[in-house]
């Protein structure tokens, strides 16, 4: 039975209980819905297809059944509201090791977190949301869609920008073996972010892994906004530093939440 090999593998550590199902809306959304109902850090949920996935930026998220890891992680975080974003970070960054040790696949991240192959596709999405009660943060739900083993023929509303390990590995990919070395990487990173020096180096193991880092961006926000620069840094808020050139005239702009388009090397 699916997840059965990862319960048993990841017994006894934070990410072990782990609960996969066939079919559901938005993994997303059901572990909201069980947070909201007093669900414990660690649970994991994994769906083989979404009806209504859900994408960054109110996007949906569309993977043909079974083709994908669609995963859903709770964390009851003891984190200042300031360092929640190192939950995302570290999904993505355990979803990069994933790739490399079990597919032999190298991926880069791209602001905020999208798993990419530079000049082939994305590879993975990760959209976080949160239980917020009064100030109080209860809960953080980080979820990713990691393309594993898709069809020749990829959807025609992804054709160019998405691409799966399958297609880059050669062969198909074993999305139990994914996850169960993403979620034991998780518990790892996630070890020290109630230290600063842990939280430091977490960040320096994300700058390292972006390839926006020096990249000529267009940067996308809400309300169709776009502006284009150089992105230079990423702060430790996990904010883009872009190096504007509108119009002649140039400074600098912190981006929190937005997407960008690597746009090519000049
Ligand atoms: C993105 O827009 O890049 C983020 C995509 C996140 C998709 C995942 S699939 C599992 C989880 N459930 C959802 O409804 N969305 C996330």
């Amino acid at each position: 039975m699916w997840g059965d090999r990862a319960r048993s593998s990841l017994q006894g550590r934070r990410f072990g209980d782990v609960r996969w199902t066939a079919e559901t809306g938005s993994t997303n959304s059901d572990l909201l819905e069980l947070a909201r109902g007093g669900a414990a850090d660690g649970v994991v949920l994994v769906a083989d297809h979404q009806r209504a996935g859900r994408g960054r930026m109110d996007r949906r998220w569309e993977a043909p059944a079974g083709s994908s890891l669609l995963v859903s992680i709770l964390f009851r975080p003891d984190l200042e509201p300031d360092h929640l974003h190192l939950l995302t970070t570290a999904l993505a960054l355990a979803a990069r090791h994933a790739c490399q040790a079990v597919a032999s696949v190298g991926v880069d991240l791209k602001w905020p977190n999208d798993l990419v192959v530079e000049g082939t596709g994305k590879v993975a999405g990760i959209l976080a949301e949160s239980v917020v009660t009064g100030d109080r943060v209860d809960a953080v739900v980080v979820g990713i869609g990691l393309n594993v083993n898709w069809p020749a023929e990829v959807p025609d509303e992804v054709a160019g920008i998405a691409v799966a390990l399958n297609h880059l590995a050669g062969h198909e990919v074993d999305r139990e073996d994914l996850l169960i070395a993403m979620l034991a990487s998780l518990d790892g990173l996630c070890a020290d972010l109630g230290t600063a020096g842990g939280r430091a180096a977490l960040m320096t193991r994300y700058r390292d892994a972006c390839a926006t880092i020096g990249r000529r961006v267009r940067v996308e926000l809400a309300h169709d906004e776009r502006f284009v620069g150089r992105a230079t840094q990423i702060d430790d808020d996990g904010r883009l530093v872009v190096e504007t050139d509108v119009a002649g005239t140039s400074g600098q702009r912190l981006v929190a939440v937005g997407d960008v388009v690597h746009l090519r090397h000049t």
